[in-house]
């Protein structure tokens, strides 16, 4: 008997403000037309007044709980990927667990920047097939607007707010990639590249920071690190590019899903494309795409899916699930 973590629910969250890239236009030296076609970004949301990584996150879970049609009684973990967490301390999960009015249970944050969901995904498998536990909810949710250089045209046009969970729940499978649920996971990290992509703020200096990228150079790896881990995801998962539906890909920049496509052999057809309307949301953004594409009645039960991101670190990582 094989174990599978299988989705039974998902949700989304976005803030309610909205930001177009000609709101960026005067106020630094860019344009839509730039960032338009350089990133494939148009518009962005972000948090207001009272809005929080953990109260976002407890928005998307909420929502995934639903659809389930469970309660906080009936998971036992809550896994938040994050890079902006309310505070240093205590999780954002556990903050997330309180707004849920759970008692029961374990709550952790993974810190994998925008390949934070990914590394959640495959620890809540690692939970759920040893049998630690048999629903996990499983969340991205960011606040990068909080960790914007607002005069740094480089970065501060590229990134926006969100949050999306899922909801897995332990369910016995063939062993066979004909089965629903995670179907293999592939994790990396080099931390050569620190300098590539990092807050440069923390602990060490008592100020929050602001993020600090080298675009181009992260541009660089990404399509071949992207391409090399999605394969060899699907390798693990024992299915080639011709079995999948759809690739659900970190949305940081439309020139590296469409590159990371092309090396895959697939389509952009079969790509679940939201960062003209979310910019970048790190640990978010594939959450947000997998809700959204169902939603858009993209992504159905028994599809073939697989995820990919990117982010500092580096850390890059896929999984291959079926819906
Ligand atoms: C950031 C990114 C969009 C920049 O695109 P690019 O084609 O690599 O552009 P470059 O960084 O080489 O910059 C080209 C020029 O545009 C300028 N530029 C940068 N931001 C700009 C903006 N918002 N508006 C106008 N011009 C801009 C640069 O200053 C540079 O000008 P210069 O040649 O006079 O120095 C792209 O590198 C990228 O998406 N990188 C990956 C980022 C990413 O995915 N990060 C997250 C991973 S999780």
């Amino acid at each position: 008997m094989t174990i599978r973590s299988v989705v039974i629910g998902s949700g989304h969250y976005l803030p309610k403000r909205i930001v177009e890239n000609a709101e960026f236009e005067g106020k630094i030296d860019t344009d839509d037309e730039w960032i338009r076609s350089r990133s494939g970004i148009e518009r962005r949301h972000f948090v207001s007044e009272g809005e929080t990584t953990s109260t976002m996150a407890t928005a998307a879970a909420r929502i995934a709980l639903e659809e389930a049609g469970k309660t906080p009684a009936d998971v036992d973990a809550i896994i938040l990927a994050t890079s902006t967490a309310d505070l240093t301390f205590p999780s954002a999960a556990t903050m997330v667990q309180a707004q849920l009015g759970m008692e029961n249970g374990f709550a952790f944050d993974v810190q994998a920047v925008c390949a934070g969901f990914i590394f959640a995904l495959s620890n809540a498998n690692a939970l759920i097939v040893s049998g630690q536990a048999k629903r996990v909810l499983v969340i991205g949710s960011e606040t990068f607007s909080k960790i914007m250089d607002w005069t740094d045209r480089s970065t501060s046009v590229l990134f926006g707010d969100g949050a999306g969970a899922l909801l897995l729940e332990a369910q016995e499978g063939t062993g066979t990639p004909a089965d629903r649920g995670i179907l293999s996971t592939d994790l990396n990290s080099d931390g050569r590249y620190r300098d590539l992509l990092y807050v440069d703020g923390g602990i060490s200096t008592g100020t929050t920071g602001y993020l600090r990228m080298q675009g181009n150079q992260v541009f660089r790896h990404a399509v071949e690190k992207l391409a090399a881990t999605a394969t060899t995801a699907m390798e693990r998962a024992g299915v080639t590019a011709e079995d999948v539906d759809w690739i659900v890909p970190h949305q940081a920049n439309i020139r590296i899903i469409q590159g990371t496509a092309k090396k895959l052999n697939l389509p952009m057809e079969q790509v679940v494309v939201t960062v003209q309307d979310h910019g970048n949301t790190s640990a978010a953004s594939i959450p947000l795409a997998l809700s959204v594409g169902k939603q858009r009645g993209q992504i159905k039960q028994g599809d073939l899916v697989v995820t990919e991101a990117i982010g500092g670190g580096l850390a890059w990582g896929a999984v291959v699930l079926r819906w």
